[in-house]
């Protein structure tokens, strides 16, 4: 294995608590490569464990999904975040999206503390300030794509006037204009998608969050959408998606890799076209399931 051009292993950073301080002082003077750019989010050393801790430590049942996991993200910045089936991509999406709470560990999104929040703040903040897409659409089937979209400023309290250009706004970056009456049930999926994404970032929230957003999706569609997010990224949206594919990643401007529940490393675009960055991927994602867990990623560079 070698080492991939913009690779950050972080692999051996995990042993210790010196080398993972690093990593995080990284983070918060916001090495994003964007000058002016601030944090938007901050995870701080959140772990996540599932099941029950037995009495007796044999009988102990318990899955540690997430493991002192630590990074920012800078406004702005288009971010994937892969690893392999198990490794907790999701768990952090869900504990990032307040779907799920982290064991240990907090978690700001624009200032604010999220694994603090409680009650009516915390719906008031879901609805306002994330943006969800998941693999499947999670359209509201009575409700025309126009509906769909024109809803989550309804719930907002958008003023009336604004809602019509704000929907047909988010419609043509989505490419979507000509499906705004259609239904759910008369739409493709990839269609679907792309009205889930118009639903999620018409709100202009701070974050927006995809678990598989292509999961589902023919090549055809899934870069459809690809492109549709590289648009909204472009017109200022910041987005975390999780993906297995590299195919989807390398439409994104940084990776970060997740094994066993911690980070294993992180992948910059630099400004590469996105076959060198695919390129770039592959290579980082071969290496995660040719390594004998983090040992061999600490000898890789
Ligand atoms: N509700 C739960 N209860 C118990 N264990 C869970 C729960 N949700 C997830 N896990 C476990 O936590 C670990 C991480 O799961 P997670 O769903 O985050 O993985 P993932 O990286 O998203 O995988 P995939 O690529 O298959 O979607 C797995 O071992 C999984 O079995
Ligand atoms: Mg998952």
């Amino acid at each position: 294995m070698g080492c991939k051009d913009g690779f950050v292993d972080w692999g051996a950073t995990n042993k210790t608590s010196a080398p993972r301080r690093r990593a995080d002082e990284r983070g918060a003077n916001m090495s994003n490569g964007k000058h002016g750019a601030t944090t938007v989010v901050e995870v701080r050393s959140i772990s996540k464990r599932y099941g029950t801790e037995a009495r007796k430590r044999a009988e102990a049942n318990v899955t540690q999904a997430l493991d002192r996991v630590s990074f920012t993200v800078a406004t702005g910045e288009f971010v994937g975040i892969m690893g392999p089936s198990g490794s907790g991509k999701s768990t952090l999406l869900n504990c990032l999206a307040t779907i799920d709470t982290p064991s240990s560990g907090q978690i700001v999104i624009g200032g604010r503390t999220i694994t603090d929040m409680r009650g009516k703040e915390l719906s008031d903040f879901r609805r306002n300030d994330l943006g969800f897409i998941f693999q499947d659409a999670n359209l509201l089937d009575t409700l025309t794509a126009y509906e769909n979209i024109a809803l989550a400023l309804t719930i907002q309290k958008t003023p009336a006037r604004e809602i019509d250009t704000r929907v047909r706004e988010a419609a043509r970056t989505l490419g979507i204009e000509d499906v705004l009456e259609k239904h759910p049930f008369q739409m493709s999926g990839g269609q679907r998608q792309r009205v889930a994404a118009a639903r999620a970032t018409v709100t202009r929230p701070h974050l927006v969050l995809a678990d598989e957003p292509t999961g589902a999706l023919d090549s055809k569609s899934a870069r459809q959408l690809l492109e549709s997010l590289e648009r909204l990224n472009a017109q200022g949206a910041t987005i975390l998606m999780v993906t297995h594919d590299s195919m989807s990643a390398s439409y994104c401007g940084r990776i970060i890799f997740i094994k066993d529940g911690r980070l294993y490393g992180e992948l910059r675009r630099q400004g590469a076209d996105r076959a060198t960055f695919h390129h770039h991927i592959v290579g980082v994602v071969t290496d995660m399931s040719d390594a004998e867990g983090e040992e061999v990623a600490a000898h890789a560079c």
